[in-house]
């Protein structure tokens, strides 16, 4: 299969931090489909050359693994290609057309390809002019898939408008939405523990699961990108897609088959039946907060309205946690809670299934419940926490275990990063770890009230809840959970 891979944005900060070291350890797992070729498109006025040397400029400036040698480094960039274009000018769009239509041997293949990746990884304002372009110039054939990076919208209505502008050039099935999350080992690994074996699905309701928790945290603060993120906030950058993207791969019912549709159908079930906000719950069940100046991680930093660009009264939120539930069969009153932040105590990602404890303890105790724990950040992973017998006379305590349930480890293969995973799958044409506009519509729909409510405690003069850099967010985060008995996990 020949492919060719378009990044807009191929001088950007995700593709050279992200999109490009994904590429290059697909290339280096021998995972890359053979006669790709790769095109970055730019407005700086660049050859291959000059592009090939200001990405191993940049690549220099990853971390030691993911570094390539020089020689693997130049083996990996005979693939990779430049064009000068601006996205803006109708006209540029016609050179595109001929570099993808009539490859010339130098850049290594004699005829279009089979397949053809455009990944816009440009500011989303300009996504609906370039469907609008691509479309003009014929480039929307079968054989073409747009991949959109976040954020895509702000609300549910200008979700909406860029998903016409795209739907009225693309089919459903040509338009590919990332989620990274959903790209990563430990969700892959959710999926198999659930699907793929016959243990968990039985234990997987009410009936055995008191709550389940979704933690995303960051210990980073907003660094040199404030003017983006005060326009964003952690609703609209964390909750609205991966948190709840998560949280429909743990809730879904099990699809009929392996593949797209189904999945997406079971997903968009669970984000419809997500129980909705109103006025007063948007405000008893959510807590959303700012990092103040603190210590984060041992080292002193400052509050989010002291960080460059970030306006000194602002009122975003740095910090959102919510509680939730799904009002099905299966998870009818199992509390379902969210949080993610900026600047908190440690970086790390995970989601908690916590079970319910024996119903009638025959050790002395207490002793903490079963677990699951899903980690996707720092490393991914799936724990089972168990209880053991523990001391020579056996049956006298129960100390707590963990079983390793990660599979991927049985395997001795090297780990897929997500970007490499879902770059993959574009190339190949699957699309089961996409997000179909209707999950992606009805994730705005259920945020809005959130959004609505606080844009009234703003005019009301009540912004977010204060919480110090380096800690786990606002005390009300706590209360959140402590009302139902619960409290968060650890980090993990
Ligand atoms: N950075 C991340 O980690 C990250 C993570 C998730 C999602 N995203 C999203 O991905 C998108 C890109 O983010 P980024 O951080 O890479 O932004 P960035 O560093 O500002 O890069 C923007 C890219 O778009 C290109 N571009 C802008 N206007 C153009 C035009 N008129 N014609 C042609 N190219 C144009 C720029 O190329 P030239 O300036 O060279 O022309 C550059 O390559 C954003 O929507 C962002 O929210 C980023």
């Amino acid at each position: 299969m020949s492919f060719d891979l378009v990044l807009f944005g191929g001088t950007g900060d995700l593709a050279w931090r992200k999109l490009m070291p994904a590429l290059f350890q697909a290339w280096r797992h021998g995972k890359l489909p053979a006669g790709g070729r790769i095109l970055a498109v730019g407005r700086n006025a660049l050859d291959a050359a000059g592009y090939r040397d200001w990405l191993q400029q940049r690549f220099n400036d990853l971390s030691g693994p993911t570094r390539p040698s020089a020689e693997a480094f130049s083996d990996f960039a005979a693939q990779l290609h430049y064009l000068q274009l601006d996205l803006t000018q109708p006209a540029h769009y016609r050179r595109l057309q001929r570099w993808l239509k009539q490859p010339k041997a130098e850049e290594g293949r004699a005829a279009a390809a089979d397949t053809v990746v455009l990944y816009l990884a440009t500011s989303p304002h300009l996504f609906p002019q370039i469907c609008e372009q691509l479309g003009a110039v014929g480039l929307n054939g079968p054989e073409v898939r747009v991949v959109l990076e976040k954020p895509l919208g702000h609300d549910l209505e200008s979700a909406r408008a860029i998903n016409r502008a795209v739907g009225a050039v693309f089919s459903e099935s040509q338009a590919l939405r990332i989620d990274h999350y959903l790209g990563k080992s430990a969700v892959q690994n959710l999926t198999a523990l659930r699907f793929g074996n016959a243990l968990f699905e039985p234990l997987w309701r009410r009936e055995s699961i008191a709550s389940i928790e979704i933690t995303l945290a960051e210990s980073l603060g907003v660094g040199t990108r404030g003017d983006f993120y005060d326009r964003t906030g952690a609703l609209r950058d964390m909750v609205q897609n991966h948190a709840l993207q998560l949280l429909t791969m743990i809730a879904m019912e099990p699809p009929a088959r392996h593949e797209a549709d189904a999945i997406r159908n079971e997903k968009l079930k669970v984000l419809q039946a997500l129980k909705p906000f109103d006025a007063h719950s948007a405000r008893r069940d959510v807590v959303r907060g700012q990092y103040r100046a603190g210590v984060c991680q041992g080292r002193a930093v400052p509050g989010y309205t002291e960080e460059g660009s970030v306006p000194a009264h602002s009122r975003c939120e740095t910090f959102v946690a919510l509680r939730t539930e799904v009002r099905n069969w299966r998870w009818a009153g199992v509390p379902f809670y969210l949080r993610t932040g900026k600047r908190l105590a440690a970086g790390s990602a995970y989601i908690v299934v916590n079970f319910r404890a024996v119903p009638h303890p025959i050790f002395p105790g207490p002793h903490p419940a079963n677990k699951l724990v899903i980690k996707l950040q720092p490393e991914d992973g799936l724990e089972l926490h168990l209880l053991a017998a523990k001391g020579a006379s056996g049956l006298e305590t129960l100390a707590p275990v963990s079983l390793d349930l990660d599979f991927d480890k049985a395997f001795l293969e090297d780990r897929v990063g997500a970007y490499e995973r879902l770059l993959l799958e574009a190339i190949h044409g699957r699309l089961n770890l996409f997000v179909r506009s209707d999950e992606q519509e009805e994730a705005w729909r259920w945020v809005e009230p959130v959004l609505q409510a606080w844009r009234e405690d703003d005019a009301a003069g009540l912004g977010p809840r204060p919480y110090a850099a380096g800690s786990w967010g606002p005390a009300g985060a706590s209360a959140l959970v402590a009302r139902d008995g619960f409290s968060w996990a650890e980090e993990q």
